[in-house]
């Protein structure tokens, strides 16, 4: 049986990239049924975090998830930590998974700078937990971004070998579900750097609930000095920046590329510039109203999210109970 699983982290604020890398794919399928999609605190705290503001982080989040249209009576929404089978199955996980598969994770030599030292075992074993999130419920689809292209196949690795220790066909084997244009948002002001919630300048990224005028002033400096939009294809590939901003705008748009090309190419930027803002804000000022609606009413949040969590721990536990049995120890009582 199909099964889609994603998760976000509550660090910051959701931008572009979640959206159009991940999120709007997530709304997409939500109507063909058995998605779970998470937000994962467990993650969060394997860099330090305040806990107050991690606690508004989650709940900003679980918000934000709402209003880009998540549907809670349609998929599961639920905090990682309140269903204790991910943390349990991580450990399980943590004895198949190999250091040198670890080691060549490109996401904590980045998180981790020159100091690796420094960084915590929980950073390290990230991508094992992250496994451990996709497999407590045996999911087959994984809608991520390009950036998480590599923690999926681990997560296939770990499966195909605890398949084969043990003899056993029980784990499937998850796939990346990635989107054709926005599998990987550029930063407004490189065009070169992934758009992310820890790049400094907050020019580099559309926030989900910048307001109108905000968002006209990035996109009025990202086409800066862009001179015109080149007419073809080839020819806008030497512009990293420029292509970027088109890619989002197809990816808006739903249009290819090559038609956006078409649209605005070889004349001057402001009329694609006012285009791309026009585009953002009709997407981004409905989604940034609903949040502020939901923000008002905490308690119907974490209610949403306790309700997640019982639905997630029914399809977990069994599950888990399984492995435990698979691997020689016993779960049920
Ligand atoms: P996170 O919280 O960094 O990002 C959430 C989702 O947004 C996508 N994304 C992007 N897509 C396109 N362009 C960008 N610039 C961009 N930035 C972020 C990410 O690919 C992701 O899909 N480790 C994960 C969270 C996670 C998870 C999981 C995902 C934990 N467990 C199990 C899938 C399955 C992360 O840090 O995503």
């Amino acid at each position: 049986e199909e099964l889609t699983f994603s998760g976000i982290q509550p660090t910051g604020t959701i931008h572009l990239g979640n959206y159009l890398g991940a999120i709007r794919n997530w709304v997409a399928m939500q109507d063909e049924g058995n998605c779970i999609f998470c937000v994962v605190d467990l993650h969060a705290i394997t860099i330090p975090q305040v806990p107050e503001e991690l606690r508004s982080h989650i709940r900003e989040i679980a918000a934000a998830l709402i209003a880009c249209g998540l549907d809670p009576d349609k998929v599961i929404l639920f905090r990682q930590s309140q269903v204790s089978a991910h943390a349990e199955l991580w450990w399980i996980l943590n004895s198949i998974a190999s250091m040198g598969w670890l080691n060549r994770m490109t996401q904590f030599k980045q998180k981790a700078g020159k100091d690796q030292a420094e960084a915590s075992v929980g950073l390290f074993a990230y991508p094992v937990l992250q496994a451990a999130d996709v497999l407590t419920y045996k999911t087959t689809h994984v809608p991520v971004g390009e950036d998480q292209r590599q923690h999926i196949e681990l997560a296939r690795d770990i499966a195909m070998r605890f398949n084969t220790i043990y003899a056993t066909e029980f784990f499937p084997l998850p796939e990346a579900v990635i989107p054709k244009d926005a599998a990987r948002v550029m930063s407004l002001v490189s065009g070169q750097t992934k758009m992310s919630k820890s790049d400094q300048d907050d020019n580099s990224r559309i926030n989900l609930l910048d307001d109108p005028s905000l968002i006209s002033e990035k996109i009025a400096r990202a086409c800066d000095g862009l001179g015109e939009i080149s007419g073809s294809q080839e020819d806008l590939a030497t512009s990293p920046k420029a292509e970027n901003l088109v890619r989002i705008y197809a990816a808006l748009a739903q249009e290819d590329v090559g038609k956006v090309v078409e649209e605005f190419g070889g004349s001057a930027t402001e009329r694609f510039q006012r285009a791309l803002a026009d585009r953002l804000v009709a997407e981004l000022s409905p989604i940034s109203q609903e949040f502020q609606r939901l923000l008002s009413d905490k308690a119907h949040l974490d209610r949403i999210l306790a309700a997640g969590a019982d639905k997630a721990r029914s399809i977990a536990d069994p599950i888990l109970d399984d492995v435990y049995d698979i691997i020689g120890m016993s779960r049920r009582s």
